[in-house]
């Protein structure tokens, strides 16, 4: 019921591959490089979200590990995102994590760009790594399939303008839309307890915009927005669609991969969320008791 005008909105891109072969040093890269020279606060560690601009147009970019323990979260990620960097570092090529990030794109229907990493380093082997993932039926354009490969090295820089080219262009496919104007809604990324700010949760605006002040529902919990930090840890007032953001004022710790979302009555909100946690504790109660 909400009659806004719909946009063209950013592309949201998760980095998934096998622990170590480079995902985070790629976002570093292309973050480090983005960052505006002499903006203050420089770059902060603890937001796993943030948001680039390039000539091509705005990415934002979620990373997620590639430890064996964290596989929900990868099909979370996978599940908040439109496009999906598979992340297979040169020298080591398909790994267990690689494959199961495969299957979470797939399982989400979500398109995959291949980034080869580490192709600086001795012993890397880009056919080699080709071949593997033709192996999982991943197959590069230049090689009659579907899917853009780009070779990259976080500490040359080598590719990466090529990789960001390749998401916009499959961003350009999608024909991806949202509409600003209508109350906020997104996806929890992550969340924590600090010790002086209370409750602070990294959310994806997926459609909408959020404002401080707003009423938000998130999972299990609600509350007024009392700041909203951008990934630099600058107070904004408002982010709107593909834009990650710090919520303080939540009156608790939302799971990752709740939704959230705006709403006009407190009083309702704050019903909704008690009525959740009731039904969580009769479950939990439950299961203990079987
Ligand atoms: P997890 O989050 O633990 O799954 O790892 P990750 O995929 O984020 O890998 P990370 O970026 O932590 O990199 C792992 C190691 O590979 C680090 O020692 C990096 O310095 C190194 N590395 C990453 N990218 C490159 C690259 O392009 N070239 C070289 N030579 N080393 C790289
Ligand atoms: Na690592
Ligand atoms: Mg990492």
């Amino acid at each position: 019921d909400y009659e806004g005008e719909a946009i063209k909105r950013a592309p949201v891109v998760t980095v998934m591959g096998h622990v170590d072969h480079g995902k985070t040093s790629l976002l570093d890269y292309i973050r480090t490089t983005r960052v505006a020279a002499g903006e203050s606060g420089g770059i902060t560690q603890h937001i796993g979200a943030y948001h680039v601009e390039t000539p091509h147009g705005m990415v934002s970019f979620l990373d997620t590990p590639g430890h064996a323990a964290f596989t929900s979260m990868r099909a979370r990620g996978a599940k908040a995102t439109d496009i999906v960097i598979l992340v297979c570092a040169a020298d080591d090529g398909v790994m267990p994590q690689t494959i199961e990030a495969i299957q979470h794109s797939r399982a989400a229907g979500v398109p995959m760009v291949v980034a080869i990493t580490k192709i600086d380093k001795e012993g890397a082997d880009l056919d080699r790594v080709k071949n593997e993932l033709v192996a999982q039926e991943v197959v590069p354009e230049e090689w009659g399939g579907d899917v853009q490969f780009v070779g990259v090295s976080a500490k040359s820089g080598e590719g990466i303008e090529a990789l960001l080219e390749a998401v916009l262009l499959q961003s350009e496919v999608l024909e991806l839309t949202a509409v600003p104007s209508s109350p906020g809604k997104g996806v929890v990324v992550e969340s924590r307890l600090d010790r002086g700010r209370g409750s602070v949760a990294t959310v994806l605006v997926q459609n909408g915009t959020l404002r401080k002040g707003d009423v938000v529902l998130a999972g299990l919990q609600m509350g007024r927005v009392r700041a909203l930090l951008d990934e630099n840890g600058n107070s904004i007032d408002e982010a709107g669609p593909s834009i990650p953001v710090e919520i303080l004022g939540l009156d608790g710790t939302p799971e990752a991969g709740e939704e959230f979302i705006v709403v006009s009555d407190e009083r309702k909100a704050r019903e909704v969320a008690n009525f959740r946690q009731g039904k969580y504790r009769e479950v939990r109660f439950a299961r203990q008791h079987s």
